[in-house]
């Protein structure tokens, strides 16, 4: 009975694998085309691609690596990761005239191999079945050409770090299907086209590490389906519009060294999870909105005044990192409402007044940074209840260590500075201490 069971389960195996070889069979496709067949070897040699890579006999498109076939017709490139030959390498050029016999190419992708020189006019001419373009990281440089605003089938444009100089062509804004445009990491300079506000489909727009300047386009707010925005790193006069805040499906914003005020981001609808910025003066309270936010870092700026008790609305928060500012007054005890807080940083500022007891309260706290502060009090036994605590840091800012001292608190790190020197027995014994 068994053997007969083993049997029958071999035999469904021998079938199933057999039907998935012919079905593969099926997948192999022929290039039917001579001269597309003409064009992929005009290709390897123009930009010295190895046989073993594209093997000159080959008639089917399975055998060639990188390249995928529909229909007889050449569909995908992806040359990504691919090596010259020797000679190939030795003048390396942006040499792709050939592509424009490849009349049915929805997809090419040479991100990581050079090309260095400029894409030319005729790309965005000729090429007009692309849906996908990654020239990532290809060593290009000089000007996009405007004639790219004619590739109106692209979902993704991906042309991030490059040296791209000039402007950024407004002619982009008539790529009505673009879901992903990356142009980071480049020199572009001049301000973000208005024309953007025309990418509807857009869910990833990244121009961070430019030479940008000039303010945010109004119409960015627009974007609908816009799920994250990076402007960091470039030199953008305005504030972050208000428009930005009906950005409802906005998760990811960085607008890190690049933005100068934080007007925007107080609608209803924005619900970014992480948020970096620099900015300086004091935080809106309205920042107290955003109630989504999972993760709120404002590290490193310039900001001034009293941080406002609305933060402790947000109580999704598992991040609080307003740490080396020059916030003043004390911690709102309002953030004994941060339930799900694991980190919170407000090291480096000028805040003085005691440690809220309801700090004691945030039972997930692993990280717990009040150093460098002018807290006046003394730790508050409270935060002995923090079972969860792992780092704790009061350098230069806490007065005393009357707390820390419960059953509970389980620090592996602890600094501070103390004016006891019966604290490493306490650490040592960890046997709770009496209460006086
Ligand atoms: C594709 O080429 C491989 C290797 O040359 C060969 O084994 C296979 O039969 C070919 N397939 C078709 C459909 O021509
Ligand atoms: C391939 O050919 C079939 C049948 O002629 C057609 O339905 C299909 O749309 C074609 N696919 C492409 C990508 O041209
Ligand atoms: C492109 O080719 C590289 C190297 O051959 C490979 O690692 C990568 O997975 C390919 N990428 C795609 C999107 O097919
Ligand atoms: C495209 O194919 C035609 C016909 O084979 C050929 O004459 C022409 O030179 C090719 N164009 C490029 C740019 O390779
Ligand atoms: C291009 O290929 C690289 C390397 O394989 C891959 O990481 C990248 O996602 C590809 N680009 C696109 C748009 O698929
Ligand atoms: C930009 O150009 C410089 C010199 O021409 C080169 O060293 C650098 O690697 C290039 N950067 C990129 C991202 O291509
Ligand atoms: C392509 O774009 C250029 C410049 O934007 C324009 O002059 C030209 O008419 C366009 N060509 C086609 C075929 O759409
Ligand atoms: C935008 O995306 C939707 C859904 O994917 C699609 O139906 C529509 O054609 C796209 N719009 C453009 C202009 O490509
Ligand atoms: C934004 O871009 C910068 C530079 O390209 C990068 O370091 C940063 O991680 C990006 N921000 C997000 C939220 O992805
Ligand atoms: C945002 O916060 C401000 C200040 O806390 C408040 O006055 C305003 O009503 C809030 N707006 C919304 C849409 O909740
Ligand atoms: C803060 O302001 C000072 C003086 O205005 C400036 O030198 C410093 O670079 C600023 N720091 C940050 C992190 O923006
Ligand atoms: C706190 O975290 C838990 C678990 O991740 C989650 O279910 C809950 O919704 C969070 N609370 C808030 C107020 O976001």
């Amino acid at each position: 009975m068994v053997d007969q069971k083993i049997v029958l389960a071999l035999k469904f195996l021998l079938l199933v694998l057999f039907f998935e070889s012919t079905f593969e069979q099926q997948q192999q496709e022929r290039l039917s085309s001579p001269i597309e067949r003409a064009a992929l070897l005009e290709l390897r040699s123009s930009l010295g691609l190895r046989s073993k890579d594209w093997p000159m006999k080959a008639d089917n498109c399975s055998v060639w690596n990188g390249i995928k076939c529909e229909n007889g017709s050449v569909s995908e490139i992806n040359i990504s990761g691919f090596r010259r030959t020797r000679l190939g390498s030795q003048n390396p050029q942006f040499r792709v005239d050939s592509l424009v016999n490849l009349t049915r190419l929805k997809s090419f992708n040479a991100s990581g191999f050079y090309l260095p020189g400029s894409i030319p006019d005729w790309f965005g001419q000729r090429l007009v079945s692309l849906q996908v373009l990654d020239l990532s990281s290809c060593l290009i440089s000089n000007a996009i050409p405007g004639s790219l605003g004619n590739l109106t089938s692209l979902t993704g444009l991906y042309l991030y770090h490059n040296n791209f100089t000039g402007m950024i062509p407004s002619n982009l804004g008539l790529l009505a299907g673009l879901s992903v445009l990356d142009l980071s990491a480049n020199m572009f300079t001049g301000s973000i086209p208005v024309s953007f506000g025309s990418l509807q489909n857009l869910t990833r727009l990244d121009i961070s590490m430019n030479l940008l300047s000039g303010p945010i386009p109004l119409a960015i707010g627009m974007l609908s389906k816009l799920q994250y925005l990076n402007l960091s790193r470039n030199d953008l006069s305005s504030s972050i519009p208000p428009q930005l805040g009906d950005l409802s499906n906005l998760a990811d914003f960085d607008c890190l060294n690049s933005c100068v005020g934080i007007k925007g981001l107080m609608g209803q609808g924005v619900k970014p999870t992480v948020i970096s910025w620099s900015i300086s003066n004091a935080i809106p309270g309205s920042l107290g909105n955003l109630t989504s936010l999972t993760g709120l870092y404002l590290y490193h700026n310039n900001f001034t005044g009293m941080i406002p008790s609305n933060l402790g609305l947000l109580a999704g928060l598992s991040v609080l990192d307003l740490s080396a500012n020059m916030f003043t007054g004390s911690i709102p005890v309002s953030f004994g409402s941060l339930q799900n807080l694991t980190r919170l940083d407000i090291s480096m500022n000028l805040l003085s007044g005691p440690i809220p007891l309801a700090i004691g309260m945030l039972s997930k706290l692993q990280y717990l940074n009040l150093s460098r502060n002018d807290l006046s009090s003394s730790i508050p036994p409270q935060l002995g209840d923090l079972s969860n605590l792992a780092d704790f840091d009061c350098l230069n800012s806490c007065g005393g260590i009357m707390g820390l001292m419960g059953q509970g608190v389980k620090p592996t790190v602890i600094s501070r500075s103390i004016r006891w020197s019966t604290t490493p027995v306490i650490m040592k014994s960890r046997k709770p201490l009496s209460n006086t």
